[in-house]
């Protein structure tokens, strides 16, 4: 698989496309799923890295579905989402929202957030958010929210890398 992009210069670039998810695999991540209330009341998840805090002031976040996600268009017509951020002890969460299915969210107790947002209990962060633009991304859309509640009991977090799940450890040296 090949990838390609337009630099600034205006020349495409060419790279393989495994190797380049393995070049970014580097740069370590939480983990989150990310929940909304779709049209018609169906609740709908899905787990994603792609995580960021964007402003402290107006509280902002954004994460990105990519274009081929089924849920997508569930995402992209929902007024609100909540970012659901994992425990260590959540994998078998992470693992679930990631495998598409009709409805994730059976024997998964929730909680209703602003709009009826299912919220994950356990969580060590939950960010309710209304969605405030959907940007157009290559392969990808920019999901950008507004913070309008948040909670964070914190605890061990649920860490990605390289494609695998980690715990957090500290620095032997500081
Ligand atoms: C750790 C992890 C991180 C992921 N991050 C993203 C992401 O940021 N964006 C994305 O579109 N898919 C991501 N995925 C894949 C989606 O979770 C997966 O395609 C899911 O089935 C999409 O939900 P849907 O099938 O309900 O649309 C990630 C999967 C894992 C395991």
């Amino acid at each position: 698989m090949r990838s390609t992009a337009v630099t600034g210069t205006g020349r495409p670039v060419s790279f393989n496309g495994r190797d380049f998810r393995r070049a970014l695999g580097q740069y370590t991540t939480g983990v989150a799923v990310v929940t909304a209330r779709a049209a018609g009341g169906r609740r709908v998840g899905m787990t994603v890295n792609s995580f960021t805090s964007v402003s402290l002031d107006p509280p902002m976040v954004l994460w990105c579905p990519g274009k081929d996600a089924p849920s997508l268009p569930d995402f992209a017509g929902a007024p609100y989402f909540a970012i659901n951020v994992l425990a260590a002890g959540q994998h078998p969460l992470s693992r679930r929202f990631a495998t598409p299915a009709e409805d994730k969210f059976g024997g998964v107790p929730t909680a209703d957030g602003i709009g009826g947002v299912p919220l994950l209990p356990g969580a060590v962060a939950r960010f309710e958010c209304r969605t405030a633009r959907c940007i157009d991304a290559g392969d990808h859309v920019i999901m950008l929210g507004e913070v309008v509640r948040y909670d964070a009991p914190g605890g061990a977090p649920l860490v990605y890398h390289s494609g695998r799940y980690h715990v957090v450890s500290g620095h032997p040296e500081l």
